[in-house]
């Protein structure tokens, strides 16, 4: 019996700057899957020429019907956005977050793992000790976009500015659940909570409140609560204690970066921002941003993106296809072929090569 053709429509969205290097990369290692199936699956891949330049040519970051475009794709594969001469509200406002926002993709996964071949800036920085996934709520906190500026007209010096961050018990519970649900199908059973309660004691106990009323509900997962300044220190100190790391937009932000950093480099890191009920596409894209200042050299990383498309594939129920690319990945870095932001000489375009010729 053969098993019914898959194929999927995705979106693709390379954006500004290294996302024009990188998401070609990607597609080359998916169009290889495709490739290799034997028909068993296929890709159609529409591409949106969506960003910075789009911007000053048009006047927006995305059309107007951007979001009702998308909605009939299974994914939407992006790069990155932001470029100088548009400030960067307008430009991660205009796309990033209006598409994150717009189809409640209210789960960003964040996974840090040292992969094979890279040394982590970490002395203690192994493969045991670095593997661990930062869930970041992605729909609201933080970055709820509510605020204001005020008092221009009373001239220079006088102005008032307030961003507030909105927390919903709703939006609280849905992603500490995911956080749980993730955490039951990995080796450790365990979830860290991020806030910063003590200082900020309207919302963050909200919160607190929902993670200990959702952690009842699994009670074969370990739980911990901690202050974010001093998880700062915990990724630095003690990676080897995390397993799945769930906090508020901006939290999640910062420490996703600094766990890209603390597993070798900015250009390894990869996401998705989730609807986990699929009401809407998903979107996966690496955790860097534009990169203008390596942009247009060739030299980008593309492995953050190519394992934002392995975890694409996951989401599409694609397990065999995510784990060969993830394979190709680590044999490539194990090979030590490596672009200049791990210490080595090769191109985007040769680490593509050979993620390609090891799948
Ligand atoms: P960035 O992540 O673009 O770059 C930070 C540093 O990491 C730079 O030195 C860069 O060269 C390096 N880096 C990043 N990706 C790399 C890769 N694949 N290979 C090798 N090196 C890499 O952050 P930055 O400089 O703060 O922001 C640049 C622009 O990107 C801004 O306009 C910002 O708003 C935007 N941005 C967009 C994001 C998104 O689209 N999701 C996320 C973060 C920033
Ligand atoms: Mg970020």
């Amino acid at each position: 019996m053969t098993a019914t053709p898959k194929h999927f429509k995705i979106a693709v969205i390379p954006g500004d700057g290294i996302g024009n290097e990188v998401v070609p990369e990607g597609l080359r290692v998916l169009e290889a899957l495709a490739h290799s199936s034997n028909g068993a699956l296929s890709f159609t891949f529409e591409f949106f020429p969506w960003g910075c330049e789009y911007y000053l040519k048009t006047g927006r970051m995305m059309d107007e019907d951007g979001l009702d475009r998308l909605q009939s794709f299974d994914a939407i594969y992006f790069g990155a956005v932001g470029w100088p001469g548009v400030p960067d509200h307008v430009s991660l406002w205009g796309l990033r977050l209006a598409i994150c926002q717009g189809f409640d993709q209210y789960a960003c996964v964040r996974p840090v793992r040292l992969l094979p071949g890279i040394e982590s800036p970490l002395r203690n920085g192994s493969a045991e000790t670095i593997d661990w996934v930062v869930v970041r709520e992605n729909s609201e906190g933080e970055y709820a976009g509510v605020g204001g500026r005020s008092f221009h007209g009373r001239g220079k010096g006088a102005e008032v500015a307030v961003q507030s961050a909105m927390f919903t018990e709703l939006g609280c519970e849905r992603i500490i659940r995911y956080a749980f649900q993730l955490a039951a199908k990995r080796k450790r059973k365990k979830v860290t909570s991020v806030t910063k309660s003590n200082a900020q004691q309207y919302a963050m106990t909200l919160w607190d409140d929902v993670f200990h009323r959702v952690r009842q509900d699994y009670p074969d997962i370990e739980t911990e609560q901690w202050l974010v300044d001093a998880m700062a220190a915990r990724f630095v100190l003690r990676p080897d204690s995390l397993e799945v790391v769930v906090g508020s937009n901006l939290f999640g932000d910062i420490l996703s970066d600094l766990g890209s950093a603390l597993a070798g480099s900015m250009g390894i890191a990869a996401s998705t921002n989730t609807d986990p009920e699929r009401r809407h596409p998903s979107m996966f894209e690496p955790v860097h941003g534009s990169a203008p200042d390596i942009a247009g050299k060739g030299i980008a990383n593309p492995i953050a993106q190519i394992w934002s498309a392995a975890l694409m594939l996951e989401h599409l129920g694609l397990d065999a296809e995510a784990a060969r690319v993830m394979h190709a990945i680590e044999t490539t870095t194990a090979a030590r072929i490596f672009t200049p932001d791990l210490g080595g000489k090769a191109t985007t375009r040769e680490v593509g090569d050979a993620i390609l010729a090891a799948l």
